[in-house]
């Protein structure tokens, strides 16, 4: 069993500011990094990491080789990373003291990927064999439903929301990971927070499983934990609490570590409890990719 991330590969800039800016103002940051990135390439180390054969696919651009890099001291396979002429995507990331963030992407390389790269990668796998999406490339539907012909375990993080997303085969999806903006976008549900908060989350999850019968799905709630839920039974995992630093690329640790570990064959609840220490990790360290941790530290957080 392998598992293929079709994703992004992005160069961040990251800019540390008291607050973000608003319109019509200029501020100055404190001081500004450059990190490894991108949902893609944030979910394929942490999937590496996690202790599956991973391999990335996508497109880096004269700017990104480093990315690829990163990705193979990771452990992930990168044969299926295109070089093209141009910039590689990257992102502008102001985060703010408290480590929360926002994030302008420019997709460059990352929305150059073509049909016939796409059979190409695809010939490489079979039934059985997970494939992880997110938002940020182009040729996402071509992908779903080349893969969904062979048989592929179809994983989805619908990040960053758009309206893109309702023109994809979203039927074919096994795995759902989203926020609840994403879900109440992906469902139209109407969701306010307040008071009865954990009646209208299990609302939520239920009309996501509704909208999506086949598929398993994990809600993720911020300071909240996340909740996963199948046919059969339902699991909710507390955040594990640290000091936090930089909240980049925590949900992509979450999903690949998540994915990763049902892939090995651990059981839904055992791979929430890692999922949630790995991310717990991401955030108490700078950068996206940087950020994620190893199996072994993993595995002694917390004890
Ligand atoms: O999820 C975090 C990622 O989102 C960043 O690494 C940035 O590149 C954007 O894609």
């Amino acid at each position: 069993m392998k598992a293929l991330n079709y994703g992004s590969l992005n160069i961040d800039f990251v800019y540390n500011v008291e607050h973000f800016v608003r319109s019509g103002e200029t501020i100055s940051s404190q001081n500004m990094a450059i990190f490894a990135g991108g949902k893609g390439l944030n979910q394929s180390v942490a999937l590496a990491k996690s202790g599956i054969d991973t391999w990335h696919a996508g497109n880096i651009g004269e700017d990104g080789e480093f990315l690829a890099e990163i990705l193979q001291k990771a452990g992930a396979h990168t044969d299926f990373i295109t070089r093209l002429p141009g910039r590689n995507g990257h992102a502008i990331i102001q985060k703010q003291p408290n480590g929360q963030n926002c994030i302008l992407l420019y997709g460059g390389s990352n929305r150059q990927n073509t049909k016939i790269q796409v059979d190409e990668v695809l010939s490489h796998f079979e039934k059985g064999d997970y494939l992880i999406l997110q938002n940020e490339i182009n040729e996402i539907s071509y992908i779903m439903e080349r893969a969904h012909e062979k048989g592929m375990i179809i994983v989805l993080n619908p990040s960053p929301m758009d309206e893109k997303i309702f023109t994809y085969p979203l039927e074919y999806v096994d795995y759902f990971l989203l926020n609840e903006i994403e879900a109440k976008d992906l469902t139209g549900f109407c969701y306010s927070v307040g008071e009865v908060r954990c009646i209208e989350t299990d609302e939520l999850l239920d009309a996501v499983c509704s909208h999506f019968p086949k598929s398993k799905v994990v809600l993720t709630l911020g300071e909240y934990g996340s909740i996963y839920k199948d046919e059969k039974q339902k699991i909710h995992q507390p955040i594990v609490k640290v000091p936090v630093i930089d909240t980049t690329a925590a949900g992509d640790t979450f999903t690949g570590f998540f994915i990763g570990s049902i892939a090995k064959g651990l059981s839904p609840k055992e791979a929430m409890q890692i999922a949630a220490k790995a991310s717990a990790i991401a955030v108490s360290r700078q950068g996206a990719a940087p950020s994620i941790p190893e199996l072994n530290e993993v595995y002694d957080f917390g004890r």
